[in-house]
């Protein structure tokens, strides 16, 4: 049976992070795992280039679309090629071949009567590129997903019968209890689905970078909803109504689309009924995963704290880092990157479990046997030790096959510490002493035999590290080594080991720059300049003091700003007529019920501000340092909009 596995198309309006990096990474472990089996696989990447986001990211950028869309996608190319990442098609939705692929996909769905012309009115977000219902705006406004403003787009539209699929979509969840991987994220799906199904728009007229409808339908001013251009390419890559269509025959339907959680109504909703309209069979599984986030913050670039994959890579080691991401997370749950946490893995995971065991055998056998292994007498001294790994070895498979990297690799690492353990129990060193050399070289055996089988099931994460090891033990990971070693359970055949340097050596300090330490840093400085500035131009005159207006004002409401850690929003008394609205960042420091009814002070005529979209008319006073936050109020109540000076 052929296995297809892909990753989501990446857009090309910015670089790629650790979040594109770790699908990128399961999938190519799953690839590499299933040619390791011998499995006719085929692994497919690439970029999503079409739509609003897009079109607009260029003109910021000042190129022309396609040229900034080259730029992007192929710095996504060559940052895979540099993971080598083992892709077997890069797909552009720019190329032409699935421009053309799209349109007859559409006209087919047009043809059976699954398309029709409407109208469309709704809450755009341009960043998603998505309609939300207006249940789903925060404060009747913002995206749900991304935060950011939307806008009411009313335009004549192309609509697909998603409805007619709604019955249809519910018995493919219930007849394949995995289709959606994990488990727990398929009753949100369910219930969506349960909760009706609108049809759904799938063109658009107010903009063009995209792709035009086919010439049969006759519509010129129509360009195809992005994600209909997007989930299509997991078909037109294979040549879907094209010459290359064999490729469809020989993989289609895919094994499993890997996304994040973010796009996984997509996939489990949309794809699924696009295919049925195009009578093609439904892939096996879609499996999402969580979210990444840094020191337990979101990423984003305007705070500085995106994690880069090549930088972590250049620093720590591409195959490290890869290791990192697959173990530390359970898929579907989401992860958080920090130096600490990677450095932890390296040092105890990689270094002391694996790299050591390697380390200890090639040390022994130098003294012992001068570096000669003979596997003769492992099944007569340590059979229970093998059969055990064998036991851990023959269990990885259903890990893999429901996409839970961690827990292959948690299970993996159950044979290096038999490994270790057996060392440890037999004692070699002492019985070389004893005469017992027989047994003492039985044991450093028996650890090159788990090496050579846990290399070849390390292989698909770590390719380069585990053909290093195998190298050390004279033999090459591939498919007949995991037929000899893993599904037949061969020893090694009689070899000298190659004395090779360690693996993994010990990090001793974070290698990268620390983000929030180099923010304290800058704070740092910038309190260690202010004396100066005092001593300078600092002093203000009373007149200029008392152009700001501080006032007592009493906090008749307060609200938790959704979506946001730090901030409240409070409606104040100010003795005048309205009350006025502030935003503040307290929530850390003060709940709601404790600000209701209480008095504090503000600043009543500073210019107002926007803060998640919603308008704060002044500021509070405040008092922080490094133990927290504390409200200046008033010492007895005083009548609100009482002048303060
Ligand atoms: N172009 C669409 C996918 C179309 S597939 C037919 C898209 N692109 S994306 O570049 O925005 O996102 C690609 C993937 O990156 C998504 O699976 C998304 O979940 C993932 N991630 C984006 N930020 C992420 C993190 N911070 N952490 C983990 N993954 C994240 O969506």
């Amino acid at each position: 049976m052929s296995k297809y596995i892909t990753t989501p198309i990446y857009y090309v309006n910015g670089e790629a992070h650790i979040g594109h990096a770790y699908t990128t990474f399961i999938a190519d472990t799953l690839a590499r795992y299933e040619r390791l089996k011998g499995e006719d696989t085929f692994f497919l990447t690439g970029t999503d280039e079409h739509g609003q986001k897009i079109e607009e990211a260029a003109k910021k950028a000042g190129k022309p679309t396609q040229v900034f869309a080259d730029e992007i996608s192929a710095k996504f190319k060559n940052l895979w090629d540099e993971f080598e990442i083992s892709y077997d098609k890069f797909i552009r939705t720019t190329d032409d071949y699935h421009k053309e692929g799209v349109k007859k996909a559409f006209l087919k769905m047009y043809e059976k009567g699954d398309i029709y012309l409407g109208e469309y009115e709704g809450n755009y977000c341009v960043s998603c590129e998505a309609f939300f219902p207006e249940t789903q705006l925060i404060d009747g406004e913002f995206c749900p997903d991304c935060g950011r403003s939307t806008s009411i787009v009313k335009e004549e539209s192309y609509f697909f019968k998603l409805s007619k699929y709604q019955d249809r979509l519910l018995e493919l969840y219930e007849k394949n209890p995995d289709f959606i991987i994990p488990k727990a994220k398929a009753n949100e799906i369910v219930n969506f689905v349960k909760g009706g199904l609108k049809d759904l728009s799938i063109t658009r007229t107010s903009f063009s970078w995209g792709v035009p409808l086919p010439k049969e339908v006759n519509n010129p001013k129509h360009v195809m909803y992005v994600w209909l251009d997007a989930l299509l390419n997991y078909i037109t890559a294979l040549g879907y109504e094209n010459s290359q269509e064999q490729l469809m025959y020989r993989y289609w339907p895919a094994f499993v689309h890997l996304v994040g959680k973010d796009i996984l109504r997509f996939h489990s909703i949309y794809w699924p009924a696009f295919l049925m309209s195009l009578d093609l069979p439904l892939p096996k599984h879609i499996a999402a995963h969580g979210w990444w986030t840094r020191d337990g913050e979101k990423m984003s670039k305007s705070k500085g704290n995106v994690v880069y994959p090549k930088e972590v890579a250049d620093a720590y080691g591409y195959e490290n880092f890869r290791y990192f991401m697959l173990r530390e997370v359970p898929f579907g749950q989401d992860g958080d990157f920090s130096q600490k946490a990677l450095i932890d893995r390296i040092n105890s995971e990689l270094s002391n479990d694996l790299g050591n065991l390697l380390n200890r055998i090639i040390g022994m056998s130098s003294k012992y046997s001068n570096y000669h292994i003979d596997s003769k007498d492992v099944l007569k001294y340590h059979k229970k030790e093998l059969d055990a790994v064998d036991e851990i070895l023959e269990g990885l498979d259903k890990f893999m096959e429901q996409v839970q990297p961690n827990r292959y690799l948690e299970e993996l690492w159950k044979v290096f510490v038999i490994g270790n353990q057996a060392i440890q129990e037999s004692e070699p060193w002492v019985k070389i002493k004893n005469n017992q050399e027989d047994e003492a070289l039985a044991t450093v055996a028996l650890v090159a035999n788990i090496l050579a089988r846990a290399s070849v099931m390390l292989y698909p994460v770590m390719p380069k590290t585990a053909q290093k090891i195998a190298s050390a033990l004279k033999f090459e990971i591939d498919n007949n080594s995991y037929e000899r070693f893993v599904n037949n359970k061969e020893l090694l055949s009689p070899f000298d080991i190659e004395k090779i340097p360690p693996l993994f050596p010990k990090i001793e300090e974070p290698l990268l720059k620390d983000v929030k330490k180099e923010e304290k840093k800058e704070e740092e400085e910038v309190k260690q300049e202010k004396p100066k500035e005092e001593n300078q131009d600092n002093l203000i005159t009373i007149d200029q003091f008392f152009k700001t207006e501080l006032k007592v004002a009493t906090v008749i409401e307060a609200q938790e700003v959704k979506k946001s850690k730090k901030l409240l929003k409070l409606q104040l008394d100010v003795g005048e007529e309205k009350p006025r609205q502030i935003v503040a960042g307290i929530k850390e420091f003060y709940s709601v019920d404790e600000l209701v009814g209480t008095q504090i002070c503000m600043v009543a005529n500073l210019k107002p501000a926007k803060l998640m979209g919603i308008e704060s008319q002044g500021m509070l006073l405040a008092a922080k340092d490094d133990e927290g936050l504390c409200l200046i109020r008033p010492e007895k109540p005083k009548k609100p909009g009482t002048p303060i000076g």
